[in-house]
């Protein structure tokens, strides 16, 4: 019943800890690439995960993403913590507007009564270019705030499925492939030793950012993410992770 499928979860949870050398590692039932349904039940995890640790006054980060899109809609409407400040941790990607971290951060400030602003940069925009925004003050000041972020909460991908929705070139996705890519996470590619194999032109949070944020919170659903996964667990050893069972069991076929 119920209560052996908990006991079940919370092996596998302290088994993955173990493996991962993790703190804080969350599994949900069931397989998302079995049953989209998981991903509303990641959200509302993640949800309750994000409404525990922030405080009054803090910055929350986010990316963009189907999960990350999930959190946003499973999130309660709730007054409770006071000027919350929400914004996208990296620059804009893609064409649908459900999946943009700005879109993501503007939902998520309306349910918990917070401020937003919104990042006006796409992602792999020329260098010149990007420098030449970065010279609005406007600009200037968001990214001043993502470096002040107090709690991130990121989706994690894998390096072939997102350098595909980024729009990498043939060229680009092979050379990801052939030197191990496996993870992309806040616009970066990793192996799965957690080593960056590329960093998409955009700004916002750097990797040196992430180490030093107070409260990271990284989610993804499905079997297929296992090793994406095992990468962002190698960057730090007290993020909090939250996944679907589906991932959590194939990660241990994978170590
Ligand atoms: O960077 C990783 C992505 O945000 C994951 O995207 O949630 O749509 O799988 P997804």
């Amino acid at each position: 019943g119920f209560i052996y499928q908990l006991k079940g979860l919370s092996n596998l949870e302290d088994k993955l800890k173990e493996l991962l050398n993790l703190k804080n590692i969350f599994v949900v039932p069931g397989n998302f690439d079995k049953d989209e349904y998981i991903l509303s039940d990641i959200g509302k995890e993640a949800s309750k995960h994000i409404l525990n640790v922030i405080k009054d006054n803090n910055i929350l980060g986010i990316t963009g993403g189907t999960t990350m899109a999930k959190v946003a809609e499973e999130m309660p409407k709730s007054n409770s913590i006071k000027d919350i400040l929400v914004l996208p941790a990296r620059g804009g990607i893609g064409k649908s507007l459900e999946t943009q971290s700005n879109n993501i951060a503007a939902n998520i400030a309306y349910k918990l009564d917070g401020k937003y602003k919104l990042l006006h940069i796409p992602d792999n925009i020329g260098k010149e270019a990007l420098d030449t925004l970065m010279q609005f003050d406007e600009i200037k000041s968001l990214i001043d705030s993502i470096k002040k972020i107090d709690v991130l909460v990121f989706g994690i991908g894998r390096s072939d499925t997102m350098a595909e929705r980024r729009n990498l070139s043939k060229d680009i996705i092979d050379i990801l492939e052939k030197e191990g890519a496996v993870s992309e996470a806040f616009g970066y590619y990793f192996n799965i030793n957690g080593e960056i194999i590329r960093e998409s032109n955009t700004v916002g949070l750097n990797l040196e950012d992430f180490k030093s944020i107070r409260n990271v919170i990284g989610i993804a659903a499905g079997a297929q993410k296992a090793e994406a996964i095992i990468a962002i667990a190698a960057l730090r050893n007290d993020i909090t992770l939250l996944i679907d069972e589906g991932a959590a069991k194939e990660i241990l076929n994978k170590i």
